[in-house]
């Protein structure tokens, strides 16, 4: 067990890069099965995550090697099926992209009900009413999702829910199946056209990722590429609410900014200067921050996996905020954890209401997911005194490289084991 103890009251200054983003490097790992060949993946994130899908290949009889850079060459000719280990598959959520890549390729998926955070309710249903509509049959038993085709024919497919992963999983799917397929209603993402980028770079024919209307034209086969993973956003904007909240002067390097529109507008309001560059952004905060109202949507709308580190930015804002989380039904829980470091926040179903106080003090907290690991980081940077948090494991599954780029940044943090 580690735990990372943070000494509160460091202003954060300096130069901070960003990895590769997580939630696209997941599916983009997946799309290298639907390959069939040799690929290089670069930009990929050094986190936990990535290392489980690196063993998911290489249990399916992949060849896979990831560098310190975060390269990944993998040749997945030797895959022969697409049976995913129960206890790999547990692991996190991402390894449901080996349904679509399986289906795509070889007509049978098989992979154990998914792991990831506890944030609520989790559905697949879109998943499973997709791979169904393009001729598969689907099937749960013991907890296995089980698929299978003969052949997968394209269709329209209506998402009920606008869903990141249904919208990839469906993509993964419909690649290699015949004729054309529609998803409608579909998330618009960023990664969602960076895996639609990596799949057309293979030869796939992918038209309207970034929209909510995707067109896919079945191809016979793909082929391997080299391909590099668009920086993560969610990384970058708790880079940003952590210069936010400890009064910082940091520069973000390796950024998209238009990625980060709805937290740099939210942060201005909020009082914090953010300058954006071409690939960069300096994020400056003076004074104490006003509290303002926040909403989670899908993209281009405020993203759910950034609630918690600004709800925690909003709890030593000055006056009342309101953050409504409009994504999943349970992404609070971390608010108790919060209340231990004095923060008044009342939760009522998918609103908190918060009353800014003037600090937040040090205490010992949990980190009950990844992003409220991170929210936990956040806050204690700003708190007074000591913050120590344990189950580090769920922050190292989405940040690579935490402690050092916030020891860069002059943060005063260390990983004990116990
Ligand atoms: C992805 O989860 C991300 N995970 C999440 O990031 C992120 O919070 C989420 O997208 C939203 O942006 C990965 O990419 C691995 P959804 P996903 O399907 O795909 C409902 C993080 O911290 N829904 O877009 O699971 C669902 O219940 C993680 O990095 C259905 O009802 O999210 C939710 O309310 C956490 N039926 C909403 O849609 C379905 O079949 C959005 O979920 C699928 C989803």
């Amino acid at each position: 067990m580690e735990k990372l103890v943070i000494e509160g009251g460091a202003r954060l200054k300096g130069k901070v890069d960003v990895s590769g983003f997580k939630n696209a490097a997941l599916p983009i790992i997946a799309t290298t099965i639907l390959a069939g060949d040799k690929c290089t993946v670069e930009n990929l994130p050094l986190i936990r995550d990535v290392f489980y899908y690196r063993d998911i290949l290489e249990q399916l009889g992949a060849k896979a090697t990831l560098d310190d850079k975060g390269t990944m060459r993998v040749d997945t000719t030797g895959i022969d099926n697409c049976i995913v280990e129960n206890e790999l598959a547990q692991k996190f959520r991402a390894s449901y992209y080996t349904l679509g890549a399986g289906l795509g390729r070889f007509g049978k998926a098989e992979v154990m009900y998914p792991g990831g955070c506890n944030i609520g309710s989790r559905p697949i249903d879109q998943h499973i009413k997709g791979f169904e509509a393009l001729g598969a049959t689907v099937e749960i038993d013991h907890g296995i999702i089980k698929c299978e085709a003969d052949r997968l024919i394209g269709n329209k497919i209506y998402l009920d829910v606008v869903s990141v992963g249904a919208t990839i999983n469906i993509m993964l799917a419909a690649v290699l199946a015949e004729g054309k397929t529609t998803i409608e209603n579909a998330a618009k993402e960023p990664h969602i056209v960076d895996v639609a980028n990596i799949l057309n770079a293979m030869g796939a024919n992918i038209r309207g990722a970034g929209t909510d209307v995707i067109k896919i034209n079945g191809v016979n086969g793909l082929h391997g590429c080299t391909y590099s993973v668009i920086p993560d956003q969610i990384e970058a904007g708790t880079y940003m609410m952590a210069a936010a909240i400890t009064g910082g002067d940091i520069i973000i390097n390796n950024v998209i900014p238009t990625h980060l529109e709805s937290v740099t507008a939210k942060l201005r309001e909020m009082n914090v200067e953010v300058e954006e560059y071409g690939d960069s952004i300096r994020v400056t905060a003076d004074d104490r921050l006003k509290g303002v109202n926040v909403k989670t949507l899908t993209y281009p709308g405020f993203p759910t996996d950034l609630q918690q580190p600004m709800s925690v930015l909003l709890s030593s804002a000055e006056g009342t905020s309101i953050v409504t989380e409009s994504i999943f039904d349970g992404r609070f829980k971390y608010v108790d954890e919060l209340k231990r470091m004095g923060a008044n926040i009342k939760v009522d179903g998918r609103t908190a209401v918060i009353k800014g106080i003037e600090r937040l003090s040090g205490a010992r907290v949990s980190a009950l997911d990844l992003r409220s690991g991170a929210a936990m980081v956040v806050a204690g940077l700003s708190a007074d005194g000591i913050t120590e948090i344990d189950n580090v494991y769920h922050i190292d599954r989405g940040y690579a490289n935490l402690e050092n780029k916030l020891l860069n940044l002059g943060a005063k943090i260390t990983r004990v084991k116990e």
